[in-house]
């Protein structure tokens, strides 16, 4: 059970191994061309220390151990990185290994971006989220001023491995996170992933999918590397509306994740809530067919995850207005929201949405029967 991919982003060139077991590093140095363990650094946090400790067997290779979650992504967390890279003699052709999952990588990728103007970098993601999103296509970054991701760089990883062995030992939270970017993946592709979902949501409920469910979980990960690879590839400085398309939901979920207080939702949580949001919206615009929004309702419910507006872990509306309209996704002083279309996803500005609606659309004016 292995698949490789390969993507062309901007200049640079990754290289994703889709595959059951952990990597060893004497692996990692090869494909890297890392000429020795000593050119190496391994980062992690302390929830995926001992699948790093793994990873580095008996090679001597400087560990750096990050605390975990969002509340630790800023830059400490950088100066670590780069203190650890300077003190174990790393130069240009020096590897950061990051091992963990959405923050980790951001964080590693960022280090590895600005050490010595840019080293080399590898990603070994363990978790749903970042096998499903963060892993792939070279957003880098940390928080600063409280605002998430203020801070950053595009800097793709040479080599991405998602070894689905980690995923056994996953925090059930965790899955619910991954599982709403694998859905929003979904739905920008018209293809089978869709399908395999829908046979997945009441297993889901049950359960975590794996170990029973491990192939259509490879099928649904191998999809959404091959979609998530193709849209990056067209657009992978986000200068377009091409690679804008992954954020459909975002701008909502983005909106509820700070109104509702960092660390209170899981990033999964509040995009599947913004996905059921997009649909509406869209339909309300005459964007998206109503057969449509009903379908991503019902997906999205069937996992178990919250749909009803107003979210009641919202806290205060207002609030959340602000936070929609000082989304960073702004560009020329305007909002975009990504919406549902019949097939695939638009890009839709906000002067074409008066603000009323969405008023109405947070107060559940436009919750579709399902
Ligand atoms: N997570 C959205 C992107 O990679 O563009």
């Amino acid at each position: 059970m292995t698949r490789e991919y390969r993507f062309t982003f901007g200049q640079f060139l990754s290289q994703v191994h889709l595959q059951k077991k952990i990597p060893p590093a004497d692996a990692i140095l090869r494909h890297t061309n890392t000429v020795s363990a000593s050119r190496s650094i391994l980062v992690c946090d302390t929830h995926t220390r001992a699948i790093a400790l793994g990873i580095r067997g008996n090679l001597d290779i400087p560990l750096c151990v990050l605390s975990p979650g969002e509340t630790a992504k800023g830059w400490p967390a950088v100066e670590q990185i780069l203190t650890t890279a300077k003190e174990g003699g790393l130069g240009r052709d020096g590897l950061f290994i990051a091992v963990g999952g959405g923050v980790v990588s951001d964080l590693a990728a960022f280090g590895a971006s600005v050490f010595m103007r840019g080293c080399k970098l590898c990603i070994v993601s363990t978790t749903l989220l970042g096998m499903a999103d963060a892993a792939l296509g070279g957003k880098t970054g940390f928080d600063l001023l409280g605002i998430k991701n203020l801070v950053g760089t595009f800097y793709p990883a040479g080599h991405i491995y998602l070894p689905l062995e980690t995923l056994t030992t996953l925090p059930r939270r965790e899955w619910k996170s991954g599982m709403a970017e694998l859905i929003k993946t979904a739905l920008l592709d018209d293809g089978e992933m869709v399908n395999t979902l829908k046979n997945l949501g009441d297993e889901f409920l049950r359960g975590d999918l794996l170990p029973k469910y491990e192939e259509p979980l490879f099928a649904l990960i191998a999809a959404s590397v091959k979609i998530k690879g193709r849209i990056v590839e067209a657009d992978p400085q986000e200068t377009g509306t091409d690679r804008a398309l992954l954020n459909l939901g975002h701008t909502f979920a983005h909106a509820l994740e700070s109104s509702a207080g960092l660390g209170n939702l899981s990033h999964g949580e509040a995009v599947a809530w913004g996905l059921v949001r997009s649909g509406e919206l869209g339909h309300h615009l005459g964007i998206t067919p109503r057969e449509r929004a009903v379908e991503i309702t019902g997906l999205v419910r069937s996992f178990g995850y919250e749909i009803a507006a107003p979210h009641p872990k919202m806290g205060d509306k207002k609030n959340f207005m602000t936070a929609l309209r000082g989304d960073k996704k702004q560009k020329a002083g305007k909002l975009r929201f990504v919406l549902p279309a019949s097939r695939g996803a638009l890009v839709v500005e906000d002067d074409l949405i008066e603000p009323r609606s969405l008023v109405s659309l947070i107060n559940g004016e436009y919750a579709l029967c399902y």
